[in-house]
C-alpha cells in the first residue's frame, strides 16, 4: 500500500518527503519530476519567491541508478531562500538573526490563514511558528511525491492532467471531450497559458481580473478541473466508507491549502437535474466491455472507478494575504490591527491545478497499488495483465462466461 509523508517548514532550510509502498524497478529520475516542479512555480498571480526558489528534487533514499529499490523513497529539495532567513528559522537553540536584521516575528494573524487557529492550537506566541508549516509552500513536495505517482501510473497507461476552469467572476465551459482525448495537445495550450487557461480570451480576462485585484491589494480564487484517463475498471470499493474513491479523491484535494470544494462528474449541477439527465446509460458495447454514450458520473459509480475519465473539479478560496489587509487583532496587546502581510501569491489557482493533479496522482497511485499489488515492476505488470484479463472475461456477457 503506498503511502506519503511531507516536512518542512517554508523558510527552513528544505523540504522532505517520503513515499513507501512503489515496486522496485521502477524507473525514476529528477529530470522526469521537473516538468511538474517547474509548472507548480507558474502562472500569472505568483508572487516574488517563486524567483527565488529552483524547487530541484534531489532523491536521497530508495533509489539507485535511476530505479526503485523497494524501499521508501525520501526527496529533498532545498529553499534557496533560507539563506536570507538562517539566523531566523535556524533549528539550534540561541540561533538569532542579529540586531540589524528585521526578526520578522508574527503576532497579528492573517484572517483565513492558519495563523489564529494554530497559535492557539500549539500554543505559539510569535505566529511565525505556525505559517511556516501552514504555509503552501509544502505543496512543493507534494508536487514532487505526486510526479513519482505519475511515474508508477504510467505502467497501467493512465494519464493525468488538468485546466483552470475559472479565476474570480471568469469561467469557461472547459476543453470539449475531443480536447481532452488528445492530453499531449491540451497540456502544452495549457501551459502555453498564463493562467493554465487553453482559451485564449477567457485566459486573457482571467490575467485582467487578477491585474485588477493586485491594484486594489485584494486576491482572488479559482476552480480548476483534473482528469485521469486510462483508468480501468474496479479502482476504489463501495463496501466500506474509508475505501471508496469519491472520498478519498475529496479528502486528498480538500486538504490541499485554501480547497473548499470538489465535485466529481456533474457535481452540484447533478442536483439540479432529473435523473434520466445525470445517470450515463449503460449498452451492450463492442470488444472493451459496455458502452457508456456519456459520463455525468465523472468516471465513478458507487466509490469505484467504471472505466470512464475520471472528472474531478476543486474550487480554491482566494489567497488569505491580503496587501490591503483586513482588520485583525495583536495577539501581544488585544488591539485591533491590519493583519500581517507577508510577500504573497495574488492569485494561485494554476499552481494549485498543478498540486491538484499531483493529489489525484497519489490517490489512484494508493488505488492501483491496493488492487494490484506486486513488489516490483515484473510483478505489478503481471497482474495488472490478468487483472484486465478478468475484466474483459466477466463483461463478456451472453456466452462469454
Ligand atoms: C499553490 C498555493 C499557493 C498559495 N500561496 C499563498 C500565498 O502566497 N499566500 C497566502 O496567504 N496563501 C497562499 N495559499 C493559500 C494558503 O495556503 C491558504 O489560504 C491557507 O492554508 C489557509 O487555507 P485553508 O483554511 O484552506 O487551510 C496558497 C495555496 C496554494 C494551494
Amino acid at each position: 500500500m503506498i503511502r506519503f509523508l511531507t516536512s518542512g517548514e517554508s523558510h527552513g532550510p528544505g523540504l522532505t518527503g517520503i513515499i513507501e509502498g512503489l515496486p522496485a524497478g521502477l524507473e525514476l529520475t529528477s529530470d522526469a519530476l521537473a516538468r511538474d516542479m517547474v509548472r507548480r512555480k507558474m502562472g500569472y498571480g505568483r508572487g516574488g519567491r517563486m524567483a527565488i526558489e529552483t524547487d530541484a528534487v534531489r532523491f536521497v533514499a530508495g533509489v539507485r541508478k535511476g530505479r526503485t529499490l523497494g524501499g521508501p523513497v525520501t526527496v529533498w529539495i532545498e529553499n534557496r531562500d533560507f539563506k536570507n532567513w538562517e539566523g531566523i528559522m535556524g533549528a539550534e537553540p540561541g540561533t538569532s538573526a542579529g540586531e540589524a536584521v528585521p526578526q520578522r516575528e508574527v503576532f497579528v494573524p492573517r484572517p483565513g490563514h492558519a495563523d489564529l487557529v494554530g497559535g492557539i492550537k500549539f500554543g505559539h506566541q510569535d505566529l511565525r511558528n505556525v505559517l511556516e508549516r501552514a504555509s503552501a509552500r509544502e505543496t512543493a513536495t507534494r508536487v514532487a511525491l505526486g510526479a513519482i505517482a505519475r511515474a508508477y501510473l504510467a505502467l497501467f497507461g493512465v494519464t493525468v492532467l488538468s485546466v483552470v476552469r475559472s479565476i474570480g467572476t471568469i469561467s469557461w465551459a472547459g476543453p470539449s471531450e475531443d480536447a481532452w482525448a488528445d492530453p499531449e495537445t491540451l497540456r502544452q495550450q495549457t501551459l502555453d497559458s498564463e493562467v493554465f487557461c487553453p482559451d485564449a480570451k477567457s485566459a486573457a480576462l482571467m490575467v485582467e481580473e487578477i491585474r485588477a485585484a493586485k491594484k486594489a491589494g485584494d486576491t482572488l480564487g479559482g476552480i480548476f478541473e483534473v482528469r485521469a484517463l486510462g483508468l480501468p475498471v474496479g479502482l476504489g470499493s463501495y463496501v466500506q466508507w474509508d475505501q471508496r474513491l469519491d472520498g478519498k479523491l475529496a479528502q486528498a484535494l480538500l486538504s490541499v491549502q485554501a480547497i473548499k470544494g470538489v465535485e466529481i462528474g456533474l457535481g452540484f449541477e447533478a442536483s439540479r437535474l432529473p435523473g434520466s439527465k445525470v445517470h450515463d446509460p449503460i449498452l451492450p458495447g463492442g470488444e472493451g466491455g459496455p458502452l457508456r454514450p456519456s459520463n455525468g458520473s465523472g468516471g465513478l459509480e458507487g466509490g469505484v472507478t467504471n472505466g470512464l475519465p475520471l472528472v474531478v473539479r476543486a474550487a480554491m478560496k482566494p489567497i488569505a494575504t491580503l496587501y490591503t489587509p483586513l482588520p485583525s487583532v495583536d495577539i501581544r496587546t488585544g488591539e485591533t490591527a491590519p493583519a500581517t502581510v507577508e510577500r504573497s501569491d495574488i492569485c494561485a489557482v494554476p499552481a494549485a491545478s498543478v498540486v491538484g493533479e499531483a493529489m489525484v496522482c497519489l490517490v489512484l497511485a494508493q488505488a492501483f497499488s491496493e488492487k494490484i499489488g506486486g513488489d516490483s515492476v515484473e510483478e505489478v505488470l503481471a497482474h495488472f495483465g490478468e487483472s484486465r484479463r478478468l475484466a474483459r472475461e466477466r463483461t463478456r456477457w451472453g456466452g462469454g462466461q
